[in-house]
């Protein structure tokens, strides 16, 4: 027998979440959070838009290969061709789903110039076709909260008369709210026929800050799936975030009687792995997963917390995964040490890994009497699987009052050292001149963001850097001890990624437009 009450967790991390600008992902890095996500208990993984570029396709296809557990979906636009190379990816999966959509708001449908009949031919064509390919297909109508109530009942109809399985309702803008949600769903599943016969799944934006309750209600009107991404990564303001979902249905299961998969001790760790592949940090105060979500500064909270923790907690730092801060290291502890603090934080290292991990750990230590988890984890976020054409060998900074901000600098590039001395209006304007300098590149600074990963002077900098060039943006990370070391390295991390990206052939998400149905 079925649970009624069992919601079902699709994660779009790797789809929806790193189509955000700057998000982009290497294979590695998303057969990592593929592996966590599964491991964590969530039920389906998009793992990516297999024709939107070669990168994304052999990325959906490894994963769908690792996946255990999972159901494996991939995204496919309304045509044939689409959902053909999204069936190559997904099918070597143990349990593979297609996902069609189509914008079927008045504002999308003229964009591919289709006429609600042709537009409904359509539907009707490309969701019998994946449904001849897989038994396990979803369809969406994208922008379906502003799509006219009488033309979205015709089009689920459709599609479920041509096999769809799961029925996905997205907000595509964040426009809706908890109410018009609810009523939303609730009215679809009383209206259309064979409803009953589907899973009716609820797909978020958060424009409007509103992506997790509209999610919770929609449950309340009758979906059972909630599409989400950890830490809400996605376009604009991002997508409903896994964590609040899941940990609101726990913490108030007084009121939202709903249960899910998913082991909510692993949010943490999944939490910062994404947050380091993807550039984007999580904001201090983000519900379950920021930096400030259980620490208490106030005098009256940090009494009542000492006196009874459920004063002022709602839920055990321990129920997401969050340990208390402890030192751990310093720099006589040895290799067997580092292997079982980093496997306690969530890194399971291959000897390779760790000997490259451990001579980092040691160069740390030098420098930083104290290791804390945090500068741990800084230090996993360092180095990719990018393969570097660009390195830092040495770098020697002149900066101070009244004297000029110059940086002297040597780069290893495609294996040449190259050496320059440039100055600029500070220590890091001058570096990044200097790189600027020794490797002529037309990218645009987008974002330079600097935080103290632990309390302290010496504390290490985390450094995200997000370059821009035609279109195509990276983020670059770096953690050191010494801040403009680490801007440098996360500048030149983020260059290397771009250069990826320049490489790679065939089109990415930059030049695959949604709105081309066609
Ligand atoms: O937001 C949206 O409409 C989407 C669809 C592709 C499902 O992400
Ligand atoms: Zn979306």
């Amino acid at each position: 027998m079925t649970d009624k009450n069992r919601v079902v967790i699709f994660d779009t991390t790797l789809r929806d979440g790193e189509q955000s600008p700057g998000a982009t992902m290497s294979h590695a890095e998303k057969l990592e959070i593929a592996g966590l996500l599964d491991e964590m208990g969530v039920d389906i993984i998009e793992a990516g838009f297999p024709i939107a570029s070669e990168g994304d396709f052999e990325a959906v296809k490894a994963i769908s290969k690792q996946t255990k557990e999972a159901v494996i979906c991939g995204l496919a636009r309304a045509n044939f061709k689409d959902i053909d190379r999204c069936w190559e990816a997904v099918k070597h999966a143990k349990k593979p789903r297609i996902h069609t959509f189509i914008g079927t708001s008045e504002l999308h449908r003229a964009i591919p110039n289709l006429t609600m009949d042709e537009m409904a031919d359509r539907i009707h064509e490309t969701v019998s076709h994946a449904r001849n390919l897989c038994e396990n297909v979803q369809w969406s109508p994208m922008d379906a909260t502003r799509t006219e109530w009488d033309y979205l009942c015709r089009v689920v109809e459709i599609a479920i008369k041509a096999g769809a399985t799961t029925i996905n309702i997205p907000d595509t803008v964040g426009y809706t709210a908890p109410n018009e949600s609810a009523d939303l769903i609730r009215r679809l599943i009383a209206h259309v026929p064979g409803a009953d016969e589907v899973v009716f799944a609820t797909h978020c934006h958060n424009d409007l800050g509103m992506a997790t309750a509209n999610s919770l209600a929609a449950v309340e009107g009758g979906a059972r799936q909630i599409e989400c991404t950890i830490n809400g990564l996605g376009e604009r303001a991002g997508n409903t975030a896994l964590e609040e979902v899941v940990m609101a249905m726990k913490v108030r299961h007084d009121i939202i009687p709903f249960t899910t998969g998913i082991d909510s001790t692993k949010l943490m760790n999944i939490s910062r792995r994404v947050a380091a592949v993807s550039g984007f940090a999580v904001q201090f105060n983000k519900a379950i997963v920021g930096k400030n979500a259980f620490a208490h500064e106030s005098g009256i909270h940090q009494d009542g917390m000492l006196k009874n923790a459920e004063t002022f907690e709602i839920m055990r730092p321990e129920d997401v995964g969050l340990s208390e801060t402890n030192l751990v290291m310093g720099k006589h502890s040895g290799r067997a040490a580092l292997r079982s603090k980093l496997s306690e934080l969530g890194f399971d290292l291959g000897d390779n890994q760790l000997k490259d991990v451990f001579v980092r750990f040691k160069a740390l230590a030098d420098q930083k009497k104290e290791i804390y988890d945090e500068d741990l984890i800084a230090l996993m976020q360092v180095g990719s699987d990018v393969e570097d054409r660009i390195k830092l060998v040495a770098l020697q900074v002149s900066c101070g009052m009244d004297l000029e901000k110059s940086a002297e600098m040597s780069l290893s590039i495609d294996g040449q050292t190259h050496s320059t001395r440039q100055t600029g209006d500070g220590p890091v304007d001058a570096a990044f001149n200097a790189v600027k300098a020794l490797f002529e590149h037309s990218a645009r600074l987008q974002l330079y963001q600097v935080s103290a990963v632990t309390e302290g002077t010496d504390a290490q900098a985390t450094v995200s850097v997000r370059l821009e060039e035609g279109g195509k943006i990276a983020t670059g990370q770096s953690a050191d001890v010494d801040t403009v070391v680490a801007s440098v390295r996360a500048y030149i991390d983020a260059l290397n990624r771009l250069l990826v990206r320049r490489e790679k052939s065939g089109g990415d998400l930059a030049e695959v437009s949604y709105k081309d149905a066609g």
